[in-house]
């Protein structure tokens, strides 16, 4: 029987404060998994092991598991692009004691629909980054971790303008093939509308790969997420990514901004059969205090909405 109810990937804590220039202290970071975590969301992107050279705010993810409250049931992953990040995260699995709820049981890895964005993103052509990540997912599997992969620039390229939904499919099913349970399709630059992003779920869904094992990643650049939400759910998607406060943007993505806000999306599918888990106005607390933690404006027209009441 097909599964109705939505699971949201709460990414806030990663894709929300990597673009954000001022160093965010590691308590801040913890506080917003917490608060998320008691507000109900099951699964919470809590930081990359990435080169701090490349991404210096995920500097301090390993600090942030350690302190962190962790759930039984609840999932914690993190961004990997290389063996060596793999190995960095293994160690610190390592050091806990058996007893405890393990810092994470689940990494992201993550690639792109075009050259010219995935050498701006891990310096790396997108076979190279395929090849490099086919060596992460089958370790980290080996090692019992589960493995999400992520597709960035579904729609448009920031550096080489529109995508060919044909290459989407194609990078998905090589993700896939190596083992990622789950690929998140990403538009990093949030430039689609129901009709490009239809079309791009056409072309993947008809090249074979069930909707199932796939996921939208969309950013409200131009306020179309929940649409494009709206539009996946019609083409059997049920995992979405979004970000608390609409958080966020890619800092090799110039001028894109957050994810749609988890707000938003709770609130569009409020009443539905699709209806996730989580506590909508506890969500949106949590989205009005790390707005104003990080001195920026609450990008969520929903949180706005909910805060004037
Ligand atoms: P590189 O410079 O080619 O790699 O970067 P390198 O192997 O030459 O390493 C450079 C330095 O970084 C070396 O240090 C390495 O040791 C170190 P040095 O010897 O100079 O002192 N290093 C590391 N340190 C810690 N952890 C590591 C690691 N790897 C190397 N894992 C690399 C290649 C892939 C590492 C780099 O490009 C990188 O880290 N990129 C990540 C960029 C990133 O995090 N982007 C944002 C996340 S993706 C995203 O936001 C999109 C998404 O949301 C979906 C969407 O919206 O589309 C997921
Ligand atoms: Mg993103």
């Amino acid at each position: 029987e097909a599964r109705e109810r939505v699971r949201i990937v709460e990414v806030g804590p990663r894709d929300g404060l990597q673009n954000e220039s001022a160093v965010i202290p590691p308590a801040v970071k913890v506080e917003l998994i917490n608060r998320l975590t008691e507000a109900g969301l099951d699964i919470i992107e809590s930081g990359s092991f990435v080169s701090p050279k490349w991404v210096p705010q995920m500097a301090g993810t390993a600090e942030v598991l350690k302190t962190m409250q962790r759930r039984k049931g609840r999932h914690y992953p993190v961004l990997v692009p290389n063996l060596k990040g793999l190995e960095i995260l293994l160690d610190l699995l390592s050091e806990q004691p058996a007893s405890e709820v393990p810092y994470t049981d689940e990494i992201a890895v993550f690639t792109a629909a075009t050259d010219a964005f995935a050498k701006a993103n891990t310096n790396c052509t997108v076979a190279e980054s395929l090849q490099r990540l086919e060596a992460v997912t089958k370790r980290a599997t080996k090692e019992g971790l589960r493995v999400r992969g992520y597709v960035s620039v579904v729609i448009d390229c920031p550096y080489s303008g529109k995508v060919d939904p044909v290459k989407v499919k194609d990078v998905t099913q090589a993700l896939l093939d190596m083992g990622c349970y789950e690929v998140s399709l990403g538009d990093t630059v949030g430039t689609g509308n129901p009709t490009t992003v239809g079309k791009m779920l056409r072309t993947v869904l008809d090249g074979g790969i069930p909707a199932s094992v796939l996921a939208g990643h969309y950013h409200d650049t131009y306020g179309m997420g929940v649409s494009n939400i709206l539009t996946s759910l019609e083409h059997g998607l049920r995992t979405f990514d979004s970000s608390v406060g609409g958080l966020g943007g890619c800092p090799y993505s110039p001028g894109a901004t957050g994810n749609v806000a988890t707000e938003d999306v709770l609130y569009a599918l409020r009443g539905s059969q699709y209806a996730p888990p989580g506590d909508l106005n506890a969500i949106a607390e949590v989205g009005t205090w790390i707005s104003k933690a990080l001195n920026r404006t609450n990008s969520s027209r929903v949180g706005k909405a909910l805060e004037a009441r």
